[in-house]
């Protein structure tokens, strides 16, 4: 009779007397968490735990990723987030694994302050934007459906979202819509928002809502809420996402070792445009632009050839976790150990840097 699969890592060998038994983990039972992990398979199967190794995983959450990697016993983990929130998550975490695992709370752009200079890793992972944890609790505001404050600071921030709705100028307003949203109604929104807040500052949540609903039309036939991208680029503001994600992987890039994976989950268009950028601008297969002009130098690249690959979540998976639905998951292969300053990438983004750093 036919042996059942148990699950998908426990594929062709289970009556062999195969070598490594860590191959034969189920992993299913850490997308329970608090966080479902977005795409866990996936990122399991491109990181091949079961060889062990050293990982980072740069966005702890409740540990999803963390806990599935420390479940094979050759692997050590460093993880870090700027949420005091997983800080119980992780407590749990080293009880079970203590001399395998490491937690900072820390941003990712920091990874170089809180990782030993000489220290390299197998895998760095990325799984970008909010939690569920985060998006659930309304007390922090960060989703249109809350009732209390405007807040949507993810921990070790300079400002909140009150703060910048209530003090930034008109064009400042309007720069983060357009560009960190893509809100093309950012101009009557930004001048509704001075409006309101001469009459009465803008504390809560709904007060929000209400100068997005007086300035944007409703429009039936589109999908998302009329609020996603004020609240997304609000959000992006404060956090200072997009210079968080450019300093982030060029500090993880610096402890890739030869060979090593830098995985990226990215949840909008921005921020898989950086990802694509980098990891094509960096890669030997760059385009020349002409096959006159010279191949790019060895000494111009961080990474192997990189094919554009984009994962992206199973049926199945957005059916369990609706919010998977967006993510786009890309990832690149170190080509050596030497590293080099990508000033390119800080270049070519440099207008979103300057609107998240237009007010501190
Ligand atoms: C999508 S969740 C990650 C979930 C995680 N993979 C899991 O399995 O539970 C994103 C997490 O990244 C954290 N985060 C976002 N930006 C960060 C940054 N710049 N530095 C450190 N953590 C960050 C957030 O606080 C949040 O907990």
């Amino acid at each position: 009779m036919k042996k059942k699969r148990i699950s998908k890592y426990q594929p062709f060998y289970v009556n062999k007397r195969y070598k490594n038994r860590n191959r034969m983990k189920d992993i299913s039972s850490f997308k329970t968490y608090p966080h479902y992990p977005v795409m866990l398979d996936e990122v399991i199967n491109l990181c091949s735990p079961e060889k062990g190794g050293n990982f980072i995983d740069c966005t702890f959450g409740s540990g999803g990723y963390t806990n599935a990697i420390l479940s094979f016993s050759g692997t050590n983990v460093i993880s870090l987030d700027r949420d005091t929130d997983s800080l119980n998550y992780a407590k749990e975490t080293k009880t079970n694994y203590k001399d395998r695992f490491t937690f900072y709370n820390k941003k990712f752009s920091d990874l170089d302050k809180v990782i030993r200079k000489d220290f390299k890793a197998d895998f760095i992972i990325f799984d970008l934007g909010m939690s569920s944890m985060q998006i659930f609790n309304l007390e922090r505001g960060f989703s249109f459906n809350a009732k209390g404050d405007i807040d949507m600071r993810m921990g070790l921030n300079s400002f909140s979202a009150q703060e910048v709705l209530n003090n930034c100028d008109l064009n400042t307003l309007k720069n983060i819509l357009k560009y960190l949203g893509d809100e093309k109604d950012n101009s009557r929104i930004a001048q509704n928002i001075i409006n309101e807040r001469k009459k009465t500052p803008i504390k809560s949540v709904q007060q929000l809502v209400k100068i997005i609903e007086k300035s944007k039309k409703k429009d039936f036939k589109k999908k998302i809420n009329i609020s996603t991208k004020t609240f997304q680029a609000i959000r992006i503001f404060v956090n200072k996402e997009i210079t968080e994600l450019i300093n982030g992987l060029i500090n993880a890039t610096k402890f890739l070792k030869k060979g090593g994976k830098l995985i990226v989950l990215s949840f909008h268009s921005l921020e898989d445009k950086i990802v694509k950028f980098y990891f094509i601008n960096y890669s030997k297969n760059k385009s020349r632009g002409s096959r006159y002009y010279p191949e790019t130098e060895n000494n111009e690249i961080l990474f192997e050839n990189y094919k554009n690959l984009v994962i992206k979540p199973k049926e199945n998976e957005i059916k369990e976790n609706p919010p998977s639905r967006s993510a786009k998951l890309r990832y690149a292969v170190r080509n050596k150990d030497k590293f080099f300053y990508p000033e390119e990438l800080k270049k070519r983004f440099e207008h979103y840097l300057k609107i998240e750093s237009d007010y501190v």
